[in-house]
C-alpha cells in the first residue's frame, strides 16, 4: 500500500464551494483499489467540527500562527480524516475563504499557511504511528506544505504532489509576511516564492513539490501558454517534464441518473418543465449550474440565447456568485418565457435538473476539467461545451465525422464568443429534432467512460513512481 497524505481546503460531502471538494472527497475511496492508502487533513470549519461528531484527538500543536491547535481523527466514509482544528483561524461564521458578506478573510495567508504547516508536520513526524510517503497537495491552500517539509528536513524521505484545480486562484500575499507565514528569506526570488514581488503560495508548491498536476491533459498543456498560465506559464514550461493531466471522475454512487435507458429520461423532463412552468416548446430544454464568475463564460451565453429561444429551446438555469451575472439572469428570466433562473446553491435541484434536462451547457472560457459535463454524459444530458480544458477531453463533438462515425456526445465550439456559442445553440436544436441521431447519442453519452478507474490507477502508478522511502 502507498500511503498517501492528501491536503484540502474543502471536501464533499462536509464543505463544498466547487469541483475541488467532490475530488478530495471522491479520491480516497477511489484509490483504495489500486493500492493506495489515502487519509485527508482538513481544516477544522464549524461544519466539519460538526458533522465529525465523535472524534479522538491524535496531535497537539502548541502554537500555530497565532494560537492552540489540535488535530482530530474522524472518518470520511471508509476512510481517515484528520481534522485541524485551530479555533483562533477557522472557527467561525461564514464560507471557507470568506466572511458572511462574501469578503475574504484578511488572515487568509495564515490560515492556509497553518494548514501547509500541520501537513508538513503529520508528513515529516508521522502521525499515530502512521507515515505517509506521499503528501498530495490542491491548490494554493496548501502550496506551502512542500516548502515547509523541505524546512524541517524531510523533503528527501516524503515525496509531494501539487494539483492544480484552478490556476486563477494564487494565494498572493505582500513580502512583509515572509515571517510570519515561517518562510525561509532564502526563498524570496524569481527561482522560489516570489511573484512580482508578492509572495504566493501556488508559486511555492509549483516550485518545491517533486511533482505537479492538473486535471486533464488539455489543461496541462494550456497552463504552459501566456494565455492560460496567468503568469506561471513559463515556470511550467521549465518544468513540463514533472506535469502531467490526470482527468478528474464522477463518483458513480453518487451521480448514478434514476434511469438506464434514454427514454427513462421523459418523465424527470416532464417533471423539469412543471416545476419551472416552461411552456410547451418543441425544442430541447438546456440546463445549467455553476458558480456564476468570468470563468464562466455566462455573459457570453446572455447574447447566445435568443437563438435558442427563437427556435424553440429553453433554459433552467441555477447559481450563484458574480451579483451583476445574477441580477442579468434574473431580469433575463423575468422578460423571456423560456428561461427559469434560481439564484443559490441547491445540489438537489442540480440533481433535477441534470435528470430532466436534454442538455447542459458549459460556455468557460477556461476549465481546467469541469464536472458537470460529466454528469451531462452520466445522464443523457448531452453537453454544449467551450472547446477548453477538459472540455476538450471529454465530449466528443457531432461534427459531420464524429455523426457519421456514430461515436459523438455534444457539441463543442469554438472561438468563445457569442456567434460560436449561438451556432452551437442551433446545431443543437437540429440534433435535437434529429430523433434517432439525438437517442443515438445519448446512448453514447451515458457509455462514456466519466468514473474514476482509468485516473485512479493513473495516479496510484504516479504516486508508487514518486515513492521514496519503502
Ligand atoms: P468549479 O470547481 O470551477 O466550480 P466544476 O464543474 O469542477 O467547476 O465543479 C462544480 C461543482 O459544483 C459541481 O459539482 C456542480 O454541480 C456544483 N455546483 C456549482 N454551482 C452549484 C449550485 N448553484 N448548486 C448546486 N451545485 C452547484
Ligand atoms: C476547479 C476547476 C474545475 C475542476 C475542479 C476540480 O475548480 O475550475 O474545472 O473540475 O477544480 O478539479
Amino acid at each position: 500500500m502507498t500511503r498517501v497524505l492528501s491536503v484540502a481546503s474543502e471536501c464533499v460531502p462536509l464543505i463544498k464551494t466547487g469541483g475541488l471538494a467532490d475530488i478530495a472527497g471522491a479520491l480516497p475511496g477511489a484509490l483504495a483499489p489500486h493500492g493506495v492508502e489515502m487519509r485527508t487533513l482538513l481544516p477544522g470549519y464549524p461544519a466539519v467540527m460538526k458533522a465529525i461528531g465523535r472524534k479522538r484527538k491524535v496531535a497537539d500543536l502548541d502554537d500555530l500562527f497565532g494560537g492552540f491547535a489540535r488535530v482530530y481523527r474522524g472518518n470520511l466514509g471508509k476512510n481517515v480524516l484528520y481534522v485541524l482544528d485551530a479555533p483562533h483561524l477557522f472557527d467561525r461564521e461564514g464560507g471557507p475563504y470568506s466572511d458572511p458578506q462574501g469578503r475574504d478573510w484578511r488572515d487568509n495567508p495564515e490560515r492556509f499557511a497553518a494548514l501547509s504547516s500541520a501537513a508538513a508536520m503529520i508528513c515529516a513526524d508521522g502521525i499515530e504511528g502512521w507515515f505517509p510517503q506521499i503528501m498530495h497537495c490542491h491548490d494554493w491552500q496548501s502550496g506551502f506544505a512542500p516548502l515547509y517539509l523541505r524546512e524541517l528536513g524531510a523533503g528527501d524521505r516524503v515525496a509531494s504532489l501539487m494539483t492544480i484545480h484552478n490556476i486563477a486562484f494564487q494565494g498572493i500575499c505582500q513580502s512583509n509576511m515572509i515571517d510570519t507565514l515561517g518562510l525561509p528569506r532564502s526563498g524570496f526570488n524569481e527561482k522560489g516564492y516570489e511573484f512580482w514581488n508578492n509572495i504566493s503560495a501556488l508559486k511555492a508548491g509549483l516550485v518545491y513539490a517533486d511533482k505537479l498536476s492538473t486535471v486533464s491533459p488539455t489543461y496541462a498543456s494550456e497552463l504552459m501558454t501566456p494565455e492560460f498560465g496567468m503568469g506561471l506559464d513559463g515556470l511550467l514550461r521549465e518544468r513540463q517534464e514533472d506535469l502531467v493531466g490526470v482527468l478528474n471522475g464522477i463518483d458513480d454512487d453518487l451521480w448514478t441518473p434514476p434511469y438506464a435507458t434514454p427514454a427513462g429520461k421523459a418523465k424527470h423532463r416532464a417533471a423539469l418543465r412543471a416545476e419551472f412552468d416552461l411552456p410547451d416548446w418543441p425544442g430541447p430544454v438546456c440546463v445549467l449550474v455553476s458558480r456564476l464568475t468570468e470563468q464562466k463564460g455566462l455573459d457570453i451565453l446572455l447574447q447566445a440565447l435568443p437563438a435558442l429561444l427563437d427556435r424553440g429551446g429553453q433554459l433552467v438555469l441555477l447559481g450563484s456568485g458574480d451579483r451583476e451575472l445574477e441580477r442579468a439572469f434574473l431580469a433575463f428570466a423575468q422578460s423571456h418565457a423560456g428561461v427559469a433562473t434560481t439564484i443559490g446553491y441547491d445540489e438537489a435541484l442540480a440533481r433535477r435538473m441534470i435528470a430532466g434536462g436534454d442538455a447542459i451547457l458549459v460556455p468557460s472560457r477556461f476549465e481546467p476539467c469541469g464536472l458537470t459535463q460529466l454528469y451531462g454524459l452520466r445522464f443523457g444530458t448531452l453537453p454544449v461545451v467551450a472547446l477548453t480544458g477538459g472540455l476538450a477531453d471529454t465530449v466528443i463533438n457531432a461534427s459531420p465525422a464524429g455523426l457519421a462515425a456514430g461515436c459523438a456526445t455534444g457539441i463543442q465550439f469554438h472561438p468563445l464568443n457569442a456567434q460560436s456559442l449561438a451556432q452551437a445553440l442551433m446545431s443543437l436544436v437540429k440534433l435535437h429534432a434529429d430523433r434517432p441521431v439525438w437517442k443515438r447519442m445519448m446512448k453514447n453519452a451515458m457509455a462514456s467512460p466519466v468514473g474514476w478507474e482509468h485516473s485512479a490507477a493513473t495516479y496510484a502508478a504516479l504516486y508508487a513512481e514518486m515513492v521514496k522511502t519503502v
